[in-house]
């Protein structure tokens, strides 16, 4: 049967490679629905090529401007979140892959949980901010939600159902600066933050994967994903991104997924379970191949283990951490900032919160994301 889907954040990376994904699929797949934020010309011209039924941007400037400079013919232009969300009420059948970057993939992701509509989820910072309420409200709804984030679909496929595992062991690339001191990190440009030695992503998750935050973020991912203490998530930095996770069961058996570094797989992967379907990607040989493991440097790199500090308390420390991440990356990818500055500033920010530990309601996470990005825009004026 064919299957539809609406992609959220279809511009980006993650969103360019499921374009890719569904092309391959040659059919299997069709479009609903595409959402970008302000890039109108890319979205127009994957919506019309994907025969998407509408397109929608948040912005609403863009959206006007797409509806002034298009013919009319084509898919069906939607101007800001509300329409949006309309259009998602509308296509109950539809799964959605959630790719937005960032704190902005949390309202519709959680619209479509609501809907009951299988979530295929990319969009980590979604699962960071607000994980404890995604699941309660999946499991409310029966929508199931299947990791698209690389590391977490290794785990994902590795799983066996009936067989308890003992420990979930994710592996990093250790990024572009794998090796160096903090000393010469201090001196870093955003150029070199950009040249990610084996993934091809978009802009923020690449200064993540560089300080190492990423890896921190996936860890709470997998926490909620997979209902894992974070003393059962281990992390292996694994240079050559080939295996992208493994499991680890209760007689020591470890089962790892393996693979070129390429969304394709892990974007089909969610789109065809429990099936496989088979795509055009270039296929993994091993011969001639070293994989190493070594494990993570935590004095160089501190955000990992910020990351599993602000898990382990939970509340809204997760949520603010992700804020305040946010705003430093952005602000050292103007230039406003030096590398050191983004872990350091965030933590500064989460040593900072001193909000309420009460119930994790939508408000409450909305509440605590704006005093983060606050506090973190002070700190920046502050240093600048
Ligand atoms: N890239 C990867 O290989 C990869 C792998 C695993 C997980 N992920 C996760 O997937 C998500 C997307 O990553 P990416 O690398 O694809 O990011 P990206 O290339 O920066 O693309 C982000 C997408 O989100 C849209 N967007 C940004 N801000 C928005 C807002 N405020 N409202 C609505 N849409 C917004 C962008 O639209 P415009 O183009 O209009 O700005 C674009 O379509 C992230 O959460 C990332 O951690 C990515």
């Amino acid at each position: 049967m064919e299957q539809r889907l609406i992609v959220l954040g279809a511009t980006g990376s993650v969103g360019h490679t499921t374009a890719k994904v569904v092309r391959s699929l040659q059919g299997r797949v069709s479009v609903e629905g595409m959402v970008a934020h302000h890039n109108g010309e890319k979205l127009w011209e994957l919506g019309r090529e994907l025969n998407a039924r509408w397109v929608g941007l948040t912005d609403l400037a863009g959206a006007s401007r797409l509806k002034t400079e298009t013919d009319g013919h084509g898919p069906r232009i939607l101007a800001g979140m509300d329409e949006i969300l309309a259009a998602l009420a509308d296509s109950p059948k539809a799964r959605v892959l959630a790719a937005m970057s960032g704190f902005s993939g949390l309202i519709p992701t959680l619209a479509a949980i609501d809907r009951g509509m299988d979530v295929l989820l990319a969009n980590k910072e979604t699962l960071v901010a607000a994980g404890a309420l995604v699941m309660e409200r999946a499991q409310i709804s029966g929508s199931q939600i299947i990791p698209v984030d690389s590391e977490h679909s290794a785990v994902f496929q590795c799983l066996r159902p009936d067989q308890p595992f003992r420990r979930i062991i994710l592996t990093c690339s250790g990024g572009p600066f794998r090796g160096m001191t903090r000393q010469a990190l201090a001196g870093v440009t955003v150029a070199d933050a950009l040249q990610h030695p084996t993934w091809n992503m978009g802009a923020k998750i690449t200064v993540d994967s560089a300080t190492l935050m990423n890896k921190g973020l996936e860890v709470i991912e997998a926490h909620w994903l997979f209902g894992a203490r974070y003393s059962q998530i281990a992390v292996v930095v694994h240079p050559q991104s080939i295996v992208h996770s493994m499991v680890e069961f209760e007689d020591g058996a470890v089962m790892a997924q393996m693979g070129r570094p390429d969304m394709q797989v892990p974007i089909e992967v969610a789109l065809a379970w429990p099936e496989r379907w088979a795509i055009a990607t270039e296929r993994l040989d091993l011969a001639g191949t070293s994989l190493s493991f070594e494990s993570p440097d935590d004095e160089t790199f501190p955000a990992l283990n910020l990351a599993r500090e602000v898990g382990r308390a939970g509340g809204l420390g997760p949520c603010v951490m992700n804020a305040a991440n946010e705003v430093a990356v952005h602000a050292f990818l103007e230039g406003k900032i030096p590398f050191l500055d983004i872990v350091a500033m965030t933590r500064a920010v989460v040593e900072g919160w001193k909000g309420p530990s009460g119930p994790l309601n939508l408000e409450a996470i909305q509440a605590g994301d704006r005093w983060a990005r606050a506090m973190a825009q002070d700190l920046i004026s502050a240093r600048s």
